[in-house]
């Protein structure tokens, strides 16, 4: 799960997706990463924190780190939240390997849209928006 900080929505989209493939009994690696540095070594943002923590999720020992070459040959899939996220991570991928696993990650809600999760960092009430997005889009990751 890749966005801009690491500590807005990917933080999320890494608990939704770890607490629901462990309702699954799935044992798959699910972890997160920005794109820019700033905040490597942050805890998530405290308004992505209440809103998981409303939903029952608990995010809050996650830290920031940023996205590394190796991150596209360890991951089988690099789910970015925008389209800039996207061309950042693509401009990482040194195979064609690496590039076919880099999605936007609202396609798996509706493919071929191409939908951003907007960035609610300076826009406090987009928290539960992104977090019913990425809800939305996680389930249909299990289903896939
Ligand atoms: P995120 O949100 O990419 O969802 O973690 C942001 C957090 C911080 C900044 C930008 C986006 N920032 O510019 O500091």
């Amino acid at each position: 799960m890749v966005c801009l900080g690491n500590i807005c929505r990917s933080p999320l989209a890494e608990g939704i997706l770890k607490h629901k493939a462990q309702q699954k009994n799935l044992n798959w690696q699910i972890d997160s990463a920005g794109t820019g540095s700033w905040h490597v070594g942050d805890s998530p943002d405290s308004r992505s924190i209440d809103v998981a923590k409303k939903y029952g999720i608990d995010i809050s020992q996650q830290r920031a780190r940023q996205l590394q070459a190796k991150d596209l040959v360890e991951y089988d899939l690099l789910l970015a939240m925008d389209s800039s996220n996207y061309q950042n991570i693509l401009k990482m991928a040194s195979t064609e390997e690496e590039e076919a696993k880099v999605k936007m990650i609202m396609n798996y809600f509706q493919p071929g849209y191409n939908q951003n999760v907007p960035d609610p960092y300076y826009d406090s009430d987009g928290f539960e928006q992104v977090y019913q997005m990425l809800d939305k889009a996680c389930d249909k990751i299990l289903e896939g």
